[in-house]
């Protein structure tokens, strides 16, 4: 099972966090670090960029694999995961661009495109720590549920949900969102050394219970992490509200039980 943390609020999850991704680059300036889109992971990215320009770290060796990326999306455009990670990581943290990898979503090479990035991800020795969101239905990257546990980066289609869910980011305009994203696959992700994945509010609760207490099913993606031997779950309370061994958990603020991890 996944080690628990439940934190009193974001901020408390993204300082916990950011502080992993930190210690490890003192330890090993040329870290591997597995990158994650959406707003669950934002305030994380911050702290990193505040943690860095504190402590002055060396961020300059550090390489960095994104989940996933749209199909046939310009790699210039905004919304872009090429775009998206640029912005929100590599330039506020400082990391050296050409270092920081996504996927090629490009039509012409869509074909080898899989296989080129796990062969990438493989030469650099392995992702040390991954970030993950979670989506209302346990998805993780673009691994929808019924996606294999034991995938590897491949095409996928989007699903409606999906597209209508990230139509905001397109002008509302369900047409514009692509139909096919590249994603890492749940078999890339466990290879990652170190897991975190992170959920706040009450509209991920039915996600967490299911993938942290439920069986392990491709129909929650998420769920696959209890298979990995180093994974940790990082929630507020709201997201935590639906699991059954809370006072087994650790939590980081005086007013609850537990230290314990289990
Ligand atoms: P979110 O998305 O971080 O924007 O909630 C998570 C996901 O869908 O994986």
């Amino acid at each position: 099972m996944a080690e628990v943390i439940i934190v009193k609020d974001q901020a408390q999850a993204a300082t916990l966090a950011a502080n992993v991704f930190a210690t490890l680059i003192k330890r090993k300036p040329t870290a591997v670090i597995g990158l994650a889109t959406g707003s669950t992971p934002l305030k994380v990215y911050e702290a990193l960029a505040a943690q860095v320009k504190a402590e002055q770290i060396d961020v300059s060796n550090v390489r960095g694999f994104a989940l996933d990326e749209y199909v046939g999306l310009d790699k210039n455009h905004p919304e872009s995961y090429y775009s998206v990670i640029n912005n929100n990581v590599t330039v506020p943290v400082g990391f050296t661009p050409g270092l920081i990898n996504t996927p090629n979503g490009d039509l012409a090479t869509i074909e080898q495109a899989g296989e080129v990035y796990e062969t990438l991800i493989r030469s650099s020795g392995g992702i040390d720590v991954q970030i993950l969101g979670i989506g209302t239905d346990g998805h993780i990257g673009f691994n929808e549920p019924g996606s294999s546990l034991a995938s590897r980066t491949r095409i996928k289609t989007l699903t409606q949900q999906t597209r209508q869910d990230n139509a905001r980011f397109f002008d509302g305009d369900l047409n514009q969102v692509p139909m096919h994203c590249i994603t890492q696959g749940i078999g890339t992700i466990l290879d990652a050394r170190q897991i975190l994945l992170l959920a706040f509010g009450e509209n991920k609760a039915d996600a967490i219970a299911a993938a942290v207490e439920g069986g392990v099913s491709s129909f929650c993606p998420a769920s696959a992490l209890q298979l990995h031997p180093h994974a940790t779950v990082i929630l507020d309370e709201a997201a935590a509200s639906k699991l059954k061994l809370k006072d087994y958990y650790t939590y980081t603020f005086d007013n609850k039980p537990g230290w314990q991890s289990v």
